[in-house]
């Protein structure tokens, strides 16, 4: 809120508009006046106005239009409606199409005052609200400037502000996550839930719960109700994630629910409306699968509104510089470490690299090169030692693993096991030879269950 809030005072009685700016110039307010609805919206315009006064009766635009101008340029804005004896009736209308509150004719000073202070209380907590919402899109950015990366952008921000599901295609770690929180956050669901649900990772038989929710009884188990995915989700959006994997009878249910609107937990028997936009995602080819009729082809034209395809990395080399800079400062700033930088040689390297794991993987590569490359410019020969030594340990694929930390555990445990081995198992030597202590190194040892 700026320091001396602005408010506008819309009459067409010029004493009744003085009287207001008197009161509350007094309470060290700063007003401006309008004598019709042309003269607010011109003022509105020109300057950053924190709330409005505003006559329902005035010759010309009536309050009631005016406001609804008000709701469509400047939403949130608070408005206070001024109504004199014969109009309580519209004020309650305009209550309902979002006033703040009516201030009935003559005015009770103390009432105009509170009335105004709790609005531009509230005015100031739903910009505040904006601002967490734009940080939170940006946060979400989809980098590059590719124009394949350009073109996609513009069909989300196309797509998102309608209700359309939208399907997103596109290989393993192009980004598709990505893409539908964008989605979420460009909606006009922005303030409601995103949740996501990876079906994939739920057993064919826990998935119709896991969507829709179950009754306490309804199977082995089922100790208590639970609402499933659709109803956390509802007023806001429902990524079905990997939605290739989805047996064939979940589909069916899931159809059901999209044309209806409606669910029903599992062992329930009412029907519970959802307010719910679904988006869809996977690396999977769904339209053969519709002609192998391992996907039913009602539910892919039902997700398949809007199509939004994520190039693999490899088709848009371009983007590689601008996204390895922008993750290698992010963990480094996450972690606390020194600001690193790639090498000429080193950039080369990356922007050369097949890449069949994406955009995760070069961000999972750098991550591990600002950890573990020696001190100075981060180069070539370093990153083709971390790529090779790091995918491949032994048991395993670090690239698999999810969060920073495991990963940073498993690199640890892996790096341990190979110094145990060069020093044949010497628990001291290993110690020295790393510079730990050896208590530590016994605790590691422990942790790792390496003994
Ligand atoms: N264009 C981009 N700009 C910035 N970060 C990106 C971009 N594309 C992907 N990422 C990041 O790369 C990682 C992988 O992206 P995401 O999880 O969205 O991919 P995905 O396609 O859903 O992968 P998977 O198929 O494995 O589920 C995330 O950390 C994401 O933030
Ligand atoms: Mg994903």
């Amino acid at each position: 809120m700026p320091e001396k809030p602005e408010i506008l005072i819309v009459d067409d009685q010029r004493a009744l508009r003085e009287e207001l700016a008197y009161a509350l110039g007094y309470e060290g307010y700063s007003c401006q006046e309008a004598a019709n609805g042309e003269e607010c919206l011109q003022a509105m315009g020109a300057g950053n106005i924190s709330l409005v006064l505003l006559d329902i009766k005035m010759p010309g635009q009536d309050g009631l239009q005016v406001l609804a101008e008000i709701n469509k340029s400047w939403p949130g804005l608070p408005v206070i409606m001024i109504s004199g004896h014969g109009d309580i009736e519209t004020a309650v209308v305009a209550l309902k199409s979002g006033a703040y509150d009516f201030l009935p004719k003559p005015f009770d000073t103390d009432r105009v005052l509170v009335s105004v202070k709790n609005a531009l209380a509230m005015g100031s907590l739903s910009s505040e609200n904006k601002a967490l919402r734009q940080e939170l899109a940006a946060s979400h950015r989809i980098l590059g400037q590719s124009s394949a990366i350009t073109e996609m952008r513009k069909v989300i921000e196309r797509a998102a502000p309608t209700e359309a599901p939208v399907l997103i295609l596109g290989e393993n770690g192009t980004g598709k996550e990505l893409v539908a929180r964008q989605t979420h956050a460009l909606s006009q669901r922005c303030s409601g839930p995103f949740v996501p649900l990876n079906c994939a990772a739920i057993p064919p038989e826990l998935i119709e719960s896991e969507l829709f929710g179950h009754e306490k009884g309804a199977f082995t188990g089922a100790t208590g109700m639970r609402r499933g995915h659709f109803e956390s989700a509802d007023g806001g959006t429902l990524l079905l994630d990997e939605i290739g994997d989805m047996a064939l009878p979940a589909q069916a249910k899931l159809l059901r629910a999209l044309q209806e609107k409606e669910i029903t937990r599992v062992g329930g028997s009412k029907s519970i409306a959802v307010n719910v936009r679904v988006l869809a995602a996977t690396n999977q080819d769904l339209k053969s699968m519709v002609e192998e009729k391992t996907f039913r082809e009602d539910l892919y034209y039902r997700l398949h509104v809007i199509r939004i395809e994520v190039p693999a990395l490899r088709e848009r080399r371009e983007d590689i510089e601008e996204l390895a800079l922008h993750f290698l400062l992010e963990v480094c700033r996450q972690n606390g470490l020194e600001r690193r930088s790639l090498s000429k040689d080193g950039m080369g390297f990356l922007r050369s690299q097949p890449w069949p794991g994406n955009v995760r993987e070069l961000k999972n590569l750098l991550e591990a090169a600002a950890i573990l490359a020696d001190a100075g410019e981060i180069d070539s020969a370093a990153l083709r030692d971390i790529g090779s030594s790091s995918s491949k340990p032994s048991g395993g694929d670090f690239f698999a693993l999810e969060t920073l930390e495991e990963f940073r555990a498993a690199m640890e445990k892996e790096f341990i096991r190979r110094k145990l081995e060069e020093n044949s198992g010497n628990i001291k030597r290993t110690a020295e030879r790393i510079s730990i202590q050896r208590s530590n190194l016994y605790k590691k040892l422990d942790r790792y269950g390496l003994k």
